[in-house]
């Protein structure tokens, strides 16, 4: 029971991914005990530097035998005329001065290049690569591919989907609207792409020939098989394992998690230009009152790091990003994440084995 599709294609013992958690959350840590519990876990390398992720690869390796994955971020264009980018970054400063950080920092790169951090990944030759907001170029997906990597891309619409699918990828994570952290919406806009997990799930399946995962707002097992009922082949929990003992998530952020509740977040895009589910925070409240465009991502999301970052420092979670899904009134605190893999496999057994026995 509980085998699928992909616990079989992965050699898997059970069919729980970790969500990757760019910005601290999952760290090598984190992704190879989830991987030893039996499920695949993941590093978020989408800020880091090429030579960050390849020391991270490798620290992940000396922790487990058992495959695991790294997540990049999909380039896209942002066009964002130098006047409003002036203009956001003197706003700013209004938060800046609240948290003691120097004016109008000056910001010479947005983003870590892809391509480099495509390049160090293809060196390590990675069990499982996944990406989000877009599709690579099919050189990378079919590089990756033919040095044995598990490729798996993210979609929010069954259109795209079936674009990720005709552009060679092995497996769809299915993102629903529960879910924490970033919107992987790249073939429409953020807010039509809002479906709820319930919804795209059994739609992904059904238009997909690739085994789909389902991502968002899945926090036990209740979730797990709730998933796997719906035709999915595996769910990719995050907010779940923000909270776990291996979490590199910050200490104010999962204090927040542990005393929020289902209606707590909502979608901003004031930290970083792009749609993401958050807890609702006061610089998320008060960034509504700016008049001004606002920047797309990564450019807003550079021009606002200096911020989160002291904020960090201070302890003051009203002006981090406290990325985090639906789900979370059911988030625990103290659990390994083995503990977790474990409980939401027994839990799903036990819902799927009680339904048929009725
Ligand atoms: C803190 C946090 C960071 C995230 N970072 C990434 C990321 O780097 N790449 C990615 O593909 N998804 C990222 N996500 C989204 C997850 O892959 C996944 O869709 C989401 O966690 C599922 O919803 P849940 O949090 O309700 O389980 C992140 C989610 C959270 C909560």
């Amino acid at each position: 029971m509980l085998k699928t599709e992909l616990t079989r294609i992965l050699e898997i013992q059970y069919p729980i991914f970790q969500a990757p958690m760019a910005g601290g959350p999952a760290t090598p840590r984190l992704a190879a005990a989830v991987s030893n519990a039996g499920g695949v876990g993941s590093l978020g390398a989408g800020y880091l530097t090429p030579e960050q992720i390849r020391s991270a690869v490798r620290e992940t390796g000396r922790l487990t035998d058992r495959p695991f994955g790294v997540n990049l971020f999909v380039p896209e264009e942002a066009n964002t005329p130098k006047e409003a980018i002036d203009g956001m970054n003197a706003y700013l400063d209004r938060y800046r001065a609240k948290l003691g950080v120097a004016p109008g920092p000056s910001i010479s790169r947005f983003a870590e290049s892809f391509e480099e951090q495509v390049q160090v990944l293809l060196e390590e030759k990675l069990p499982v690569f996944s990406f989000t907001f877009g599709i690579p170029s099919r050189e990378v997906i079919e590089a990756f591919k033919q040095r044995g990597t598990f490729v798996i891309g993210t979609a929010t619409t069954v259109e795209e989907g079936i674009r990720l699918q005709a552009a060679g990828v092995d497996a769809v994570v299915a993102q629903g609207s529960e879910a924490g952290g970033h919107r992987g919406t790249f073939a429409t806009s953020a807010a039509d792409a809002l479906i709820g997990t319930m919804a795209l799930v059994p739609q992904m399946a059904d238009h997909l020939s690739v085994p789909v995962i389902a991502s968002g707002g899945i926090m036990d097992g209740r979730g797990l098989a709730a998933s796997l009922v719906l035709g999915a082949s595996a769910a990719q929990m995050g907010t779940a394992f923000l909270t776990s003992a291996e979490s590199g998530a910050h200490a104010a952020h999962k204090r927040k998690l542990l005393a929020s509740q289902e209606d707590s977040t909502e979608i901003t895009t004031a930290y970083s230009g792009k749609a993401a589910r958050g807890i609702r925070t006061e610089f998320m409240d008060d960034m509504r009152s700016y008049t001004g465009t606002l920047p797309d991502y990564p450019i807003q999301n550079a021009l606002t790091r200096d911020i989160r970052q002291a904020a960090a420092q201070a302890d003051n979670p009203e002006f981090m990003s406290l990325w985090a899904g639906q789900g979370l009134r059911l988030a625990r605190d103290q659990r390994t994440a083995a503990e977790i893999v474990e409980q939401t496999i027994k839990q799903a057994r036990e819902r799927l084995s009680s339904i048929r026995s009725q």
